[in-house]
């Protein structure tokens, strides 16, 4: 069996070509369906050579945007190179680039914010249109047509499957030993499907490699290029209180019985917050070692895997840093029996994150005196990176928790409003809220009895007496609100650049 794994590429049927002529084969508006999740395992050469081509299109007068759908974000050579050449038709599901963030609140990118767990059914059935190609990334393709996928899975699967064409880049910083890590499988769909027959993070059901039509593939290209994972921001005091505090809440729910003894499997959301969280849970004397049933696996996880507890990582991407990454692959042996990349249909699916009682740990942009949550939008307007996943895990939580500083730019802003400026997350699918001021644990409470658990516990200090003075007056009901009054604090936000000081008669 030939595979790029022999040191003479001639061997494979497929031709090698440069990253520039695979992007001349490009063309203005086709729809393409890159590999990464995160900036792991997102294509990099041929997206940075398709952007060079747009730019060269456009001086020369003529249009040239294509239609981006990924797994999730993606790295600079992307969303940032694409964004930078003004050549993104649309983009879907999440991002989180700066340039393309501007392009999109400025109307000049189309943007779908879409739940990360159902972007392969929408491209299977068509809704986001017909995907011209195919462009992933890979640590080894066969003559066959099996494709070794390298850091991240994604919905790379589904867009193999329904590309007319595909260009594969071969990235030599990632051994071809990787086959094995991915656990590849597609559910049939409605009305066909069964069960995903997934009953322990640790279960596979799929296959290592994902199989298409060598003849669909239109060429490869050769790289030699890290991850473009950027690094984490060292923890400060206000991180790790956030970290301590989910520690101590899950440590009580254990206590309480309300969480079995064995544990149960964490996913936990991306980022600095979400890195610290699971640190600190790491920690806990009084928390068993854990599985994870997550998307992300980011550097934390690592160490806990070493120092034995965490059990067992199921995600879809590996976003570590480069040092991180060298550890797992230079001590592969050890690390492939405990983690497993699936598609991302499967490592977000609410049908398993249910079945298994995954506890989920998200981030929120802001959240209000009665548990609902904004996880998309700064002041309601501007889009930040997009809902991700965090809405395909937190409905069907066990226990859904969310977590951030109580305020933002250096305490102009309060995270804890009387009501949302967006809404991502229902009260209803919100179980705690956590900042570094403490946990309001909202299991089964009422709307009023929730805005002052909020209030006490989650604000800071600086903003605590004006939402008491807020919810003081406002008006009766099942969950009281004064209409006018409820986005006084993102008002006077939008007028002086500090939400303090509001006049609330
Ligand atoms: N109003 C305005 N700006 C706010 C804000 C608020 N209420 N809360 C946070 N911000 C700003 C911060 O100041 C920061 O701005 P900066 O980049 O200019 O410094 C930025 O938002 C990010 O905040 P940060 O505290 O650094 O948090 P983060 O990197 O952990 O990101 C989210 C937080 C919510 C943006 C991020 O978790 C996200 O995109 N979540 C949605 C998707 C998701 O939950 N995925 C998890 C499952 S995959």
């Amino acid at each position: 069996m030939a595979s790029t794994n022999d040191t003479t590429p001639s061997k494979l049927p497929f031709p090698v070509l440069t990253a520039e002529e695979a992007a001349a084969q490009v063309q203005d508006s086709q729809i393409i369906g890159f590999s990464g999740f995160t900036p792991a395992g997102a294509a990099k050469a041929i997206p940075r050579a398709i952007a060079a081509k747009a730019r060269t299109e456009h001086e020369a007068g003529r249009p040239f945007k294509i239609g981006v759908i990924t797994g999730a974000s993606t790295g600079e050579s992307l969303d940032g190179e694409l964004a930078k050449a003004d050549a993104v038709l649309f983009r879907t599901p999440y991002q989180s680039d700066k340039h393309l963030r501007e392009q999109i609140n400025q109307g000049k990118a189309g943007f779908f914010d879409m739940h990360l767990s159902i972007v392969p059914q929408y491209v299977r059935y068509g809704f986001l249109g017909k995907l011209s190609w195919a462009i992933v990334e890979a640590c080894d393709v066969t003559a066959e047509g099996e494709i070794v996928l390298t850091t991240s899975v994604g919905a790379s699967p589904t867009f193999l499957k329904c590309a007319d064409k595909v260009f594969v880049e071969i990235n030599r910083k990632h051994p071809a030993s990787l086959r094995g890590l991915h656990d590849i499988y597609e559910p049939l769909d409605p009305p066909h499907r069964r069960e995903i027959p997934i009953y322990k993070a640790s279960d596979r059901i799929g296959s290592p490699v994902v199989k298409i039509d060598p003849a669909k593939i239109a060429g490869i290209v050769y790289t030699d290029v890290d991850d473009e994972t950027k690094p984490f921001r060292e923890s400060d005091e206000v991180t790790k209180q956030i970290g301590a505090n989910v520690a101590e809440f899950l440590a009580a729910e254990l206590h309480a019985g309300r969480i079995p003894k064995e544990f149960l499997p964490i996913q936990s959301g991306v980022g600095n917050i979400a890195n610290a969280v699971l640190g600190a849970i790491g920690a806990h004397p009084d928390i068993p070692e854990f599985e994870l049933y997550s998307e992300v696996i980011q550097d934390s996880v690592i160490d806990l895997m070493l120092e034995g507890k965490i059990k067992f990582a199921s995600g879809t991407s590996l976003t570590l840093s480069a040092e991180k990454l060298k550890l797992v692959y230079d001590n592969f042996e050890e690390f492939r029996d405990k983690l497993v990349l699936r598609p991302q249909e499967i490592s977000n699916s609410p049908e398993v994150a249910r079945r298994i009682g995954v506890i989920s740990i998200n981030t929120a942009i802001e959240v209000d005196i009665f548990g609902n949550v904004n996880s998309t939008h700064i002041m309601g307007r501007n889009l930040m990176n997009g809902i991700g996943g965090s809405g395909d895990f937190t409905r069907s939580a066990y226990i859904s928790v969310f977590t951030c500083p109580s305020v933002a730019k250096g305490g102009k802003i309060s995270t804890i409003v009387p009501q949302c400026s967006h809404m991502d997350h229902s009260e209803h699918s919100v179980q705690a809220v956590i900042t570094e001021q403490g946990c309001a644990n909202l299991h089964c409470l009422d709307p009023k009895t929730r805005a002052q658990t909020i209030i006490t516990n989650c604000a800071n200090p600086i903003y605590r007496e004006g939402l008491q003075a807020y919810y003081a007056s406002a008006k009766g009901g099942y969950t009281p609100q004064t209409l006018n009054l409820a986005f006084a604090m993102h008002q006077k936000f939008l007028e002086t650049g500090d939400m303090r000081d509001v006049k609330w008669d």
